[in-house]
């Protein structure tokens, strides 16, 4: 399963790319107003830190506007991934951008009868939202599950990119689906490395190394 930063956060993403975990980076308008910086330039930054899928989103809600704004970005780098929201304008644009070859990553998923419309209109990735469908009492991992069935049935190659990840349970929910990426904040990356045991373990294993009075080097 690939995993993605979920940041527009310049200084997260140095952070956390030279761990050689991160296969993409996905934004959307409200990660871009957190960072404080113009769109354009964090977009070409990171796709320059970032050789996998970065994903920038277009604000315009009619689809004659979105084609112009995911032109715009899609021109920024190869590696960026348009992203439209889950709309009919935006389904209409994805299917436009897709049959150029660009890829699109149709965000805002909240069923599994819009993540088969996102698929058959050429989407590279699909984006259910599962933190905030777990927020309103339903369950996300439901969803997923739904998306990786129907998917496989058709054969379909859109890729679930399973989004507005929680916690580290959620990446191993989907990974246990077959969601083919996770987009995780990057706290919950970091989150991923640690273990209570691995680090009284470690610490167990050094104390009775220093008793040898042994070193390697
Ligand atoms: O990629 C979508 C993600 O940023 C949304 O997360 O926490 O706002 O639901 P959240």
């Amino acid at each position: 399963m690939k995993l993605f930063l979920d940041t527009a956060n310049i200084d997260e993403i140095k952070a956390l790319k030279d761990t050689g975990f991160v296969d993409g980076v996905t934004t959307n308008p409200s990660l871009i107003a957190k960072s404080g910086h113009d769109l354009m330039d964090t977009i070409a930054e990171i796709c320059e830190l970032v050789s996998g899928p970065v994903s920038a989103e277009v604000t315009a809600t009619d689809a004659d506007t979105m084609l112009k704004e995911g032109l715009k970005l899609a021109a920024i780098a190869d590696n960026v991934a348009v992203k439209v929201p889950l709309t009919e304008a935006g389904l209409m644009t994805c299917k436009t951008l897709s049959d150029q070859g660009t890829m699109v990553n149709v965000t805002l998923c909240f069923s599994a009868a819009q993540a088969l419309l996102a698929a058959k209109a050429g989407a590279k990735f699909i984006s259910p939202f599962v933190g905030r469908l777990d927020d309103i009492g339903s369950d996300g991992m439901t969803l997923i599950e739904e998306i990786v069935t129907i998917y496989a049935n058709y054969d379909m190659p859109t890729e679930v990119l399973v989004a507005s990840v929680r916690g580290v349970q959620h990446v191993v929910d989907a990974a246990m689906m077959g969601a083919d990426v996770a987009t995780v904040p990057p706290q919950v990356i970091s989150a991923m490395f640690k273990h209570p045991l691995t680090d009284k373990g470690l610490a167990a294993f050094l104390t009775d190394w220093e008793k040898t009075g042994q070193s390697i080097l």
